[in-house]
């Protein structure tokens, strides 16, 4: 049964979304069919094609009464929209259907699980929120709420835990058998801490323990976390709220991150060995994780800082968008990660260019776009002949953004302060890249709306999303010093 909610909300994103035309949405990155996105959602591979859900408010550019999204794809970068999957339409999630996961019933049928939201009033007049975990089953198009909602309530968490911060269930298929679920809630030290429970059918689901806690270090509330295996490690991935700058590492606000170490399936325990941030840029956050048949682990995330959704170019019809997904693979206990492979597949036009000297600001012929993957690796003439070296990507004649990088602090840095925003909130980050025999390798996709770096194979990336006008399509690069650069860039080309 569709209710009148959901069915108002598929009648308004059909109708709605038709007046956005192709161009005024990026060319492979994911965007809400209409209205608001945040986090993604339901990342899985069911009956032959990749599913992604979204928080979603169709009926604003604004965060609101939270819906799902629906969207399909064979090949991560196209995508064909869904009618809205979820509604709040329940006494138990009518303040909002928010963030969860997916994954396949041994009947054929998928099982979402999602935090359904409840608002009231107290006793003493003060907001009161509570949120539990919640079920629906269906076929990939249509979704049925289940009458045993909600599955896991204040009940199912240890004395003390919050009440108000229990969300963003992440369910997976158990080592043991049945399914494992983490959810983020908060502790009574008010940081966050990651709980683990534990299903034989999907449906009836118990506390196991607490996998790890944040204790005040790494922000406050822990949102959205995820739990795989990846190159013998296991890996808790999270999205802290409230955290304090560390270096560079981690910047003020909502930062995202890998926790890496060991798993013990008879204790139930999680052992830390290494943290790191998920993604260095200015737009990134609630990233959740998917394995697909042949074994690869690819994550996906809001490309958008809540901190910053005041910047909407006036004119938007949509806001929040997708990173692209993204390959994970651990190398010398650092998670990297790349571009789907499947964007090989849309390579269109290829320039390339080998050891070009650079000093100040060059152009080189085919090499512009707003579309586009290139990768450019740099290196100095003799030691130490470059101090700061820098590409201009969506480059106009009053715009641009700058990827630039200086290899005696070793600081690769992304500033889009001239790329068209008009609000005063942070434009400017930067990395630790170590440089391999003087050499550093930039990958930079740029789509339209966003541009997303991968330094030296993925050790690092930064993404940020750009509302340049598309005519700025300039692509410079400039030393000072002397420096060389090779250079391979492709058109990325949708046509069929
Ligand atoms: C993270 C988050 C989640 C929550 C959702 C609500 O961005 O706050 O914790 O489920 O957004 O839209």
């Amino acid at each position: 049964m569709i209710s009148e909610k959901l069915q108002k909300a598929r009648e308004y994103e059909e109708k709605y979304s038709a007046f956005i035309t192709e161009g005024e949405r990026p060319l492979f990155h994911l965007t809400p069919r209409i209205g608001w996105a945040n986090d993604p959602n339901g990342f899985s591979f069911y009956k032959g094609e990749y599913h992604l859900f979204y928080q979603y408010h169709p009926y604003s550019l604004q965060w609101g009464p939270m819906h799902w999204g629906h969207a399909l794809s064979r090949d991560f970068l196209r995508w064909k929209y869904l009618p809205a999957a979820l509604a709040p339409d329940q006494p138990y999630d009518e303040g909002g259907c928010f963030s969860g996961s997916a994954l396949e019933l041994p009947d054929g049928r998928q099982l979402l699980m999602y935090t359904g939201v409840r608002q009231f009033l107290g006793q003493d007049g003060s907001s009161q929120v509570i949120q539990n975990q919640c079920l629906a089953v269906g076929d990939g198009l249509n979704y049925e709420k289940l009458p045993i909602n909600p599955v896991l309530d204040v009940k199912d968490i240890p004395e003390g835990f919050s009440k108000a911060d229990f969300r963003d269930p992440k369910m997976f298929p158990s080592p043991e058998g049945g399914y494992d679920c983490v959810i983020g809630n908060r502790t009574d030290d008010g940081s966050g801490a990651i709980l683990l429970f534990h299903s034989e059918d999907g449906y009836k689901w118990r506390f196991v323990s607490i996998l790890d806690r944040c204790h005040n270090e790494y922000g406050k509330m822990w949102e959205c976390p995820d739990f795989f295996a990846l190159g013998g490690k296991d890996v808790i991935m999270t999205s802290p709220q409230d955290m304090s700058s560390l270096g560079v590492e981690f910047h003020n606000g909502n930062g995202t991150m890998f926790l890496t170490g060991h798993y013990d399936a008879e204790t139930h325990s999680f052992e830390r060995e290494n943290v790191q941030a998920v993604d260095y840029g200015l737009d990134f956050y609630a990233p959740q994780t998917l394995e697909l048949p042949d074994g690869r682990r690819v994550m996906v995330a809001w490309m958008q800082n809540w901190d910053a959704c005041g910047g909407q170019p006036s004119a938007a019809k949509w806001f929040g968008q997708m990173t692209v997904p993204r390959e994970l693979s651990l190398r010398e206990g650092r998670i990297l990660q790349l571009p789907v492979r499947e964007l090989e597949a849309y390579h269109g036009r290829r320039v390339s260019y080998l050891n070009i000297p650079v000093r100040e600001e060059v152009t080189l012929r085919g090499v512009y776009g707003r579309t586009v993957d290139m990768t450019v690796t740099v290196k100095p003439m003799s030691r130490g002949s470059y101090k700061r070296f820098q590409i201009k990507v969506a480059s106009g004649s009053q715009h641009y953004t700058s990827i630039s990088y200086c290899p005696e602090s070793s600081m690769l840095r992304l500033n889009r302060s001239h790329s068209g925003f008009n609000r005063d909130f942070v434009h400017e980050r930067e990395c630790f890249v170590k440089d391999r025999d003087g050499e550093i390798k930039l990958r930079i996709l740029l789509d339209r709306f966003s541009v997303e770096v991968f330094a030296n194979d993925g050790e690092q990336a930064m993404s940020a999303t750009l509302f340049t006008p598309p005519t700025a399509d300039g692509i410079s690069f400039e030393a000072q010093g002397k420096a060389l650069i090779s250079l391979e860039k492709y058109d990325i080309d949708m046509r069929p």
